[in-house]
């Protein structure tokens, strides 16, 4: 159940520097002003270019915001100025980014160990826990691959992990399953929800894929094209935990799926 908000998203607003001898850019994100429930699973639908990957940004930490605010546990982060961002919120937010970014000279292990590394946090409880990690997503054997000894599917797996291992309140995630087919797809979903029951963290998912919102959120933001606004908003109260492959056959889907697709046209 998501209980006090963790995030609080207020007047949202976005628009990129107007270059030399240009029009002013459009506005990509306008007024957008929504809240995500500490331990909520929030799923975030919106066309491809309504501005997803933007607000991401944004609440990462990793670009500024032309108006409004985000406060993470009530606290107003710096996001007005480009200069005093604190990407990630000094490791309190973690970013699953729409490519893998697995570091290729690296092992499958030693990528998953690399943010404990940066943050001076291995040891033997954080390493046990990496390893607990490896197994959960079925990539104990690959430990000592190479990312282009992987498959997608591994690759993204190993990213999620190297995400979780650090164990930041909030995960945001980026369209993480858009470029894999159908089955590892499903796959992925699967692993993402039993790795989020062990730990309920709170995730921010970003998709648009209407099955996929659904499948995963406990909620689902609806976003129109840009400049994005939130075109509708639905809790999805579909009992956990889910039958993802089978998902589409439950009472809830078929209505939820249709007002959606509306709302996205
Ligand atoms: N760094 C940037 N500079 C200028 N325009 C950008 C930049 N990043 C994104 N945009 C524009 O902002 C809009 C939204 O992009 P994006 O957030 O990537 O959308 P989505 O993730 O929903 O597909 C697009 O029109 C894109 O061209
Ligand atoms: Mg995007």
């Amino acid at each position: 159940m998501a209980g006090q908000p963790l995030l609080e998203i207020h007047d949202l607003s976005k628009r990129f520097a107007q270059r030399a001898g240009r029009e002013p850019p459009p506005w990509v994100i306008q007024d957008l002003s929504f809240t995500v429930g500490e331990g909520e699973f929030l799923t975030i639908i919106g066309p491809s270019g309504s501005g997803k990957t933007t607000l991401l940004n944004m609440i990462a930490q990793i670009d500024s915001a032309s108006g409004g605010s985000v406060r993470f546990q009530s606290q107003i982060a710096p996001i007005a100025d480009p200069k005093a961002l604190n990407p990630g919120l000094s490791c309190q937010i973690g970013y699953v980014t729409q490519e893998d970014n697995l570091l290729p000279w690296r092992t499958t292990l030693r990528n998953v160990l690399f943010p404990l590394e940066v943050q001076g946090r291995l040891n033997d409880e954080t390493r046990a826990h990496a390893q607990m990690l490896i197994r959960a997503v079925g990539l104990a054997g690959f430990e000592d691959h190479y990312p282009h000894e992987l498959s997608g599917g591994m690759r993204k797996r190993a990213s999620l992990i190297r995400t979780l291992v650090y164990d930041p309140p909030v995960i945001l995630m980026d369209e993480p399953f858009g470029a894999l087919d159908a089955q590892t797809r499903a796959q992925l979903q699967e692993d993402l929800l039993r790795l989020w029951d062990l730990g309920r963290k709170t995730i921010v998912f970003v998709t648009h894929d209407i099955a996929e919102a659904i499948a995963l959120g406990d909620r689902t933001l609806v976003l129109t094209r840009a400049p994005a606004r939130i075109a509708g908003e639905h809790k999805i109260t579909i009992p956990r935990p889910r039958d993802i492959r089978g998902i589409m056959t439950h009472s809830e889907f078929g209505p939820l799926y249709q007002r959606i697709r509306a709302e996205l046209q």
